[in-house]
């Protein structure tokens, strides 16, 4: 008859047979975990304060406060009820100037504020249109007269001078 300590398993045949084929040190694995997501926390941080300074440094240098005035067009280069589209400098897109009566002009951006179509004025509707999503705006205003649009569309103050209408300044937002 064997003693019980005969019947005992030798130390090493309590390992799995798997472990024996792949070995891995815990430890080490989750140190090594650790540090990944270390360095991935990093990158994120580093790609968000990437992202922060960009968004700052394109704000500094933001022009559309600094839009010099200049000479959109004649008065009598639009009839009454007629509306002229020109560009406004440095990328910021175009406008509209609607002459509503004799001396009654008034312009805005012509960006949507809904998604950046163009509007487009309708006279005998007396509104300014956006034909992507059916929005539309006051054109006295600028108002959100229906539609998705949730903004005002951004005004365009005007200086009249004897050679003709010029660009004054405008309203925050384009
Ligand atoms: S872009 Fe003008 S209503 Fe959608």
């Amino acid at each position: 008859m064997n003693s019980s300590k005969e019947n005992q398993c030798p130390k090493e045949s309590l390992t799995p047979k798997w472990k024996e084929d792949f070995p891995v040190d815990v430890d080490q694995d989750a140190h090594i975990a650790r540090r990944d997501f270390i360095r991935f926390l990093f990158l994120v941080s580093l790609g968000l304060f990437t992202g922060t300074l960009g968004t700052f440094w394109k704000g500094l240098f933001r022009s559309d406060r600094k839009i010099k005035p200049f000479r959109i067009l004649g008065k009598e280069d639009v009839e009454v009820e007629g509306s002229y589209v020109f560009q406004l400098p440095d990328a910021k897109g175009p406008a509209i100037l609607v002459r509503l009566g004799t001396d009654e002009f008034v312009a805005y951006s012509q960006k949507c504020t809904h998604l950046q179509c163009p509007v487009i004025w309708r006279s005998k509707e007396s509104k300014l249109y956006c034909p992507c999503h059916h929005g539309a705006f006051n054109v006295k205003t600028g108002d959100v007269l229906y539609g998705p649009p949730d903004r005002a569309l951004p005004r365009i103050h005007l200086d009249f001078r004897p050679d003709g209408i010029y660009f004054k300044s405008m309203d925050p937002g384009l």
